[in-house]
């Protein structure tokens, strides 16, 4: 039996990655370490969450005490490293919160992980990261392997200071190691202070649909499914020691991504005019213009290529959000709303 924690496996991505794994490794047993903090939900994880092979613990990946103890409960052959603060507008009101996991958390771990794996080669430390590090784009640029990190928010420059360290412990200590670096991801379960989940929760609501600056700024998306299998890939055939740049060759522009799902809302609900709602709001401090990634050639080499066209995904997502309100109340109630309150409450009016 290998035992694989997936750290973040109660968040967005996580949650799809622990049921794949659930369902696809009958010879591994994962351990969800989560903190639960207000983007991670036990009920993303409801279908796998009493499976025979599945054990959740909640710890905060940077409280050393913990993860120590966890270490010695429960050791690890491969960490799958998810667990983050993902949310840019977030990190520039509370930066901090962003050291703490990104960085600490991150660092945390790979201490643990340098002390009890020493001498070890069939262990794996898998970052999970953002073409975020890469900075921002021109028009006609992609992100490659080869692109300089040049981290700009302070989201960013967390997950860029995460990225060095495994890099480093991998160096310094010999840490197998594998780094990816994906777009922007959508689907089921994903937090609603995100653009898509946003945009259908306020077109569920009839709610003005706030579109930062002019609309203009592109981002590359990717189903989280399609991510999810990316990293089982790697973690099966990915060199250690390397990164790689998951991506579905799918930029666009913000305006256009609200508008697709616009159109997309009014034909599955027999809505109208559902456009209408987009308002123009004040933009994000240091917005970063444009991410496009050029995927990783030997990633396609192994045999991987995006399952989800966007159009399907997005359909398949705005029907599971509309399916789920019960999630959705539970999730935005508490401290998001304060947060809400204060991102939006000037901005909307
Ligand atoms: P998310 O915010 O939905 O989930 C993060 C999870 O981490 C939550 O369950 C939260 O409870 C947990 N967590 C936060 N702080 C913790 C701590 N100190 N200790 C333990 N658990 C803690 O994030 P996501 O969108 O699912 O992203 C997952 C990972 O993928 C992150 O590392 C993120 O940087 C990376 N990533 C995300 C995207 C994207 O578009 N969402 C794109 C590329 C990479
Ligand atoms: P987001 O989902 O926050 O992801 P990231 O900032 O990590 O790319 O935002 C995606 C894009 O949508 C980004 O260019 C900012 C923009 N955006 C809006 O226009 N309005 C919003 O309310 C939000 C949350 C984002």
């Amino acid at each position: 039996m290998v035992r694989v924690w997936v750290t973040g496996g109660a968040g967005f991505i996580g949650s799809h990655l622990v049921r794949h794994l659930i369902h696809t490794k009958s010879d591994w047993e994962i351990h969800t370490i989560d903190a639960l903090t207000y983007a991670g939900n036990l009920e993303n994880l409801a279908d796998v969450l009493d499976h025979k092979r599945h054990i959740f613990h909640k710890v905060d990946i940077a409280d050393s005490n913990s993860v120590e103890n966890l270490w010695t409960e429960a050791p690890p052959d491969i960490i799958l490293h998810l667990a983050a603060e993902s949310h840019v507008d977030r990190s520039i009101l509370s930066p901090l919160d962003f050291v703490h996991t990104n960085v600490l958390g991150t660092v945390t771990l790979l201490e643990a992980a340098r002390r009890h794996w020493r001498g070890r080669s069939d262990t794996l430390f898998y970052q999970v990261s953002t073409d975020e590090v890469y900075g921002s784009l021109a028009e006609g640029e992609f992100f490659s392997e080869a692109s300089p990190y040049d981290p700009r928010s302070p989201y960013s420059a967390s997950k860029a200071a995460a990225d060095h360290f495994v890099r480093a412990y991998g160096h310094t200590y010999g840490l197998p190691y594998l780094i990816s670096n994906c777009g922007n991801n959508y689907g089921p379960y994903q937090f609603p202070e995100k653009l898509i989940p946003l945009t259908i929760t306020h077109l569920m609501e009839r709610k003005p649909i706030p579109v930062y600056g002019s609309g203009q700024n592109v981002r590359d998306w990717i189903h989280a499914e399609d991510h999810v299998r990316a990293i089982d890939l790697l973690i099966q055939r990915g060199q250690r020691g390397r990164t790689y740049l998951i991506g579905a060759e799918n930029p666009r522009p913000n305006l256009e991504v609200v508008r697709l799902l616009c159109r997309l809302y009014d034909e599955l609900t027999g809505s109208s005019g559902s456009e209408s709602l987009i308002t123009f709001v004040k933009d994000r401090p240091g917005h970063d213009f444009r991410y496009a990634i050029k995927p990783s050639p030997s990633l396609k080499a192994l045999g991987w290529s995006p399952q989800v066209s966007f159009e399907e995904g997005l359909r398949q997502t705005i029907a599971w959000y509309l399916s789920h309100p019960d999630w959705l109340d539970r999730v935005r109630s508490g401290a998001y709303q304060d947060y809400y309150r204060f991102q939006y409450g000037e901005r909307l009016g």
